[in-house]
C-alpha cells in the first residue's frame, strides 16, 4: 500500500501533508508532518498540483483557500472537527450585531465561511502574537473559549469569548494532571492552549503540537507529561528517542484525526476522490484573514 501511494503521489504530482495527530503509518509516509500553522504555510508554498491532506476538514479548507489553483483532497469526508462546528456565520453575525465594532480573531479550527467574516485568523502557535498585533482595546475571539482565555491572560487585552471548545482537550482535568504528576514528579508538563484555564495553570509550557515537538530539545529535563491528543506521542518519541513522555490522560483521543487510513489515501489519489474546494465568494475574504496571519508569522 505504501508503494502504491508513493507511486500515485508521483503520478498525480501530489504532496501529502499530515497533522501531528495522524496515525503513525500516515505520519511516516507524509512529505510534511506538522501543526496547523506549518501545514498552512506549506500548502501556500508548494508547487505540487494536488495536495492530499491527512487531517480534518477545516485544514483541507484552509489549504484550498490558500491554493485555489490546486486540487485539495481530504481522503475521508467525515473527518471533521467538533469545535469548528460550534460556530456558524449566522451565529457570529448575531454576536457582532450585539457588540460595538471590534476586530474578530478566528482560530483556524473554524469553517471557511466564518474565516470570511474575520479580521485575522490565528493558530495555537501564534494566537498571542496575533492578538498583540491588533491595535484595539477590545477584541472578539472565536470559537475556542480556552485559547481565547489564554490569549487574554497573556496579552492583558479585553477579549469577548465565544463558547466553543475542543472536546478532546476540554476533557483533561486538574485531577488527571495531578495523578500523572504524582507518578512522575520529575516530569515537566506541556499543555496545548485548548486545555481548560485551570489545567493551563499547572503547565510548565503552553505550546502548539509542533512547539511540543521542539520543547524537549531546548530543555535539560528528560521526561515530560503531554497535555494534548495522544497521537503526538508517536512523533515526540521519534523526534526525541532518549526522552520519556507520558500522556496527561489516555482519554485524549480525537476520533476525527484517526479516520484516515492508507487505503483511504490510495483511493483518494487514484480516483481523485474527496476534493475540498471553497467557493470564490467565501474564499476571497477568508484568504485576507488567513494571509494576514501568515504575513505575521
Ligand atoms: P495545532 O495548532 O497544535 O496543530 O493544533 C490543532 C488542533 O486541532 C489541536 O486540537
Ligand atoms: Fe478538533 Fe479537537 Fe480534534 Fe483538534 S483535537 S481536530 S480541535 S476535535
Amino acid at each position: 500500500m505504501k508503494k502504491k501511494i508513493k507511486h500515485l503521489l508521483k503520478q498525480r504530482k501530489a504532496i501529502m501533508l499530515a497533522h501531528n495527530y495522524q496515525p503513525p503509518e500516515i505520519q511516516d509516509l507524509a512529505d510534511l508532518c506538522g501543526d496547523s500553522l506549518e501545514l498552512s504555510i506549506k500548502a501556500s508554498e508548494t508547487d505540487a498540483e494536488v495536495i492530499v491532506f491527512c487531517g480534518v476538514h477545516f485544514m483541507a479548507e484552509t489549504a484550498s483557500i490558500l491554493s485555489p489553483d490546486k486540487t485539495v483532497l481530504l481522503p475521508r469526508q467525515d473527518a471533521g472537527c467538533p469545535m469548528a462546528d460550534m460556530i456558524t456565520p449566522d451565529g457570529l453575525k448575531e454576536k457582532i450585531g450585539q457588540l460595538s465594532l471590534m476586530p474578530v480573531v478566528t482560530y483556524v479550527n473554524s469553517p471557511a465561511s466564518v474565516k470570511a467574516m474575520s479580521t485575522i485568523c490565528c493558530t495555537s502557535a501564534n494566537a498571542v502574537a496575533v492578538v498583540n498585533s491588533l491595535d484595539a482595546k477590545e477584541i472578539m475571539m472565536v470559537p475556542d473559549r480556552n485559547l481565547s482565555h489564554y490569549a487574554a491572560l497573556q496579552t492583558g487585552r479585553r477579549i469577548h469569548i465565544w463558547n466553543g471548545y475542543c472536546p478532546v482537550h476540554d476533557r483533561l482535568t486538574v485531577t488527571d494532571v495531578q495523578n500523572v504528576k504524582h507518578e512522575h514528579p520529575e516530569a515537566l508538563f506541556m499543555a496545548h492552549p485548548e486545555c481548560r484555564p485551570e489545567v493551563l495553570e499547572l503547565a510548565d509550557a503552553v505550546l502548539s503540537t509542533s512547539g511540543m515537538l521542539r520543547f524537549p530539545g531546548k530543555s535539560k529535563n528528560r521526561s515530560f507529561i503531554v497535555g494534548t491528543e495522544t497521537g503526538l506521542l508517536y512523533s515526540l518519541k521519534k523526534t526525541n528517542p532518549d526522552v520519556d513522555f507520558y500522556p496527561a490522560s489516555e482519554k485524549m483521543v480525537c476520533p476525527d484525526m484517526k479516520r484516515i487510513t492508507l487505503d483511504d489515501v490510495a483511493r483518494s489519489l487514484e480516483f481523485m476522490e474527496g476534493e475540498v474546494r471553497v467557493e470564490e465568494h467565501t474564499r476571497r475574504p477568508a484568504l485576507k484573514a488567513v494571509k494576514r496571519m501568515l504575513d505575521l508569522s
